[in-house]
């Protein structure tokens, strides 16, 4: 790989990411379902430019899938590389120093959204491979790209399509980055990922809304309902209320729990700077860590129902429904919690109350074998550039499809050049251009090395 390559190409790679980052691709949201489809467009130009010999578009019902492979290197292992180019939704736009889709660098840091989570990662990893191609424009092994654009709205598309063509998943590795390091010079690969249930619950108690003088305290509001049940559901102490949730449970080994507690970490900072708190909650007989990579969580995102208007109306709301997730680790599964949760709700219900469960969207927790040779790879790539290895850390978030990328048994490297403080998903996310740099400097070495090690 050149080691010049990125002072030497920087600014178009600036401009570049910056037209890409651009792109409104925020999968959520019906309205940008064009500017999804332009940034897989762009992807695909790009791969196309990268001298991709197969480069496709997956259509389906949603966000197209973008597919590409690079020219055979016959002999040379097979590297899967997943990304996704879809974003979040950017409110509160009026926190936004700058605004969301125009890409502005200052002090060293690129803002918009979608730097860090995961349009950056995806073009760091774009840059990787193109460096990585020797003088004759011959790159040193196979390399498959799928690309999806529904990872954050819970979208099935790659789901079907990996389900239908499990073979597309065919790789000697996979990597995924779309998380960052631990800390600022410390690399990290994940050995978990949490899973996902996410429900809609409603609860009806009237046909319609009532006039809360003429009937207020004989009437059943829907939302006094409802937030009744949510609270029986967790308790403050921190626990979740479901029937074997704990017990399903797998807990970390010792061995884990004796490496975090070796990782650099103040809790004063972690609250004030990141949690930006006045104390933190949960079971508290666990660390942080425990409590945010090793336990299930449950969390209530929003609530609709009654007046929520400016000034005051007087009203006994006959519907309300909260928007509610559940985190899973390994030990529970996407269907045996859905399934729980459900029956608990209905069980919870009064009498007096219709309700209504709607699982939206979920995934299973993934757990990884980091002993595969290519975590070895991995780490000695991150010590030629970054001057140390990764540590072996877990991630509180999640990422749908991953179970599936590793189904054919490939090693999946989770990783990713971001750090804590990026922002994802909050205003004024942000990617540091020296991890940008650096990270496309690891992964070209990555791609170099993982060649060598497959071939020889
Ligand atoms: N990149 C994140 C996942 C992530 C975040 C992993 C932090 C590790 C640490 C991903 O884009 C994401 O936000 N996933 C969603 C998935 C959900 C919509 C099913 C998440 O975790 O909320
Ligand atoms: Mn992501
Ligand atoms: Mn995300």
């Amino acid at each position: 790989m050149d080691p010049t390559f990125v002072s030497r190409e920087q600014s178009r790679l600036l401009r570049e990411l910056t037209e890409f980052l651009a792109i409104p691709s925020i999968s959520a949201l019906p309205e940008h379902a064009a500017d999804c489809r332009r940034a897989a467009r762009w992807l695909m130009d790009d791969l196309t430019r990268l001298g991709c010999p197969t480069v496709k578009l997956i259509e389906g019902d949603g966000h197209p899938v973008v597919w590409a492979e690079g020219p055979e290197v016959p002999g040379a292992p097979t590297l899967l590389v997943y990304g996704h180019y879809d974003v979040q939704p950017v409110d509160p736009v009026e926190e936004w120093v700058t605004p969301p889709f125009e890409p502005t660098v200052r002090d060293g840091k690129l803002y918009a959204r979608g730097t860090a989570d995961d349009k950056g990662q995806v073009y760091c990893l774009l840059r990787a491979y193109e460096a990585s191609r020797g003088g004759d424009g011959r790159p040193p092994l196979n390399v498959h790209f799928i690309f999806e654009g529904e990872e954050e709205c819970g979208g099935h598309l790659i789901d079907e399509l990996l389900e239908r063509e499990p073979e597309r998943t065919r790789a000697d590795a996979v990597v995924v980055a779309d998380m960052s390091y631990y800390a600022a010079g410390i690399p990290a690969v994940y050995t978990t990922l949490r899973g996902m249930c996410y429900a809609e619950i409603s609860i009806r108690t009237l046909e319609r809304d009532l006039h809360s003088g003429t009937y207020g305290g004989v009437a059943p509001n829907a939302l006094e309902t409802l937030v009744r049940l949510l609270a029986d559901l967790k308790s403050e102490d921190g626990r979740i209320h479901l029937p074997k949730l704990y017990k399903s449970v797998i807990p970390p080994t010792k061995r884990e729990l004796r490496e975090w507690k070796r990782l650099p970490f103040k809790k004063k900072e972690f609250l004030r700077d990141e949690v930006t708190g006045k104390a933190l909650t949960g079971l508290k007989k666990y660390s942080v860590f425990e409590r945010t990579w090793a336990l299930p969580t449950f969390e209530i995102h929003g609530i609709k129902g009654g007046f929520v208007g400016d000034g005051a109306k007087t009203v006994i709301p006959a519907a309300a429904t909260a928007k509610v997730s559940l985190r899973l680790v390994p030990g529970l599964s996407f269907s045996q919690v859905a399934k729980a949760l459900e029956r608990t709700v209905k069980a919870l219900t009064p009498s007096y109350a219709h309700v209504d469960v709607r699982i939206l969207h979920g995934g299973d927790p993934v757990q990884v074998d980091v002993e595969a040779p290519a975590f070895g790879i991995l780490d000695a790539a991150f010590q030629e550039v970054v001057g140390r290895t990764a540590v072996r850390v877990r991630a509180g978030g999640s990422i749908p499809i991953v179970p599936r990328l590793g189904a054919t048994g490939a090693p999946v490297l989770l990783t990713g050049i971001g750090l804590p403080d990026d922002g994802l998903h909050s205003p004024n996310e942000k990617l540091n251009l020296s991890q940008l740099w650096e990270g496309i400097n690891v992964f070209g070495r990555f791609m170099e090395r993982f060649a060598e090690a497959g071939s020889g």
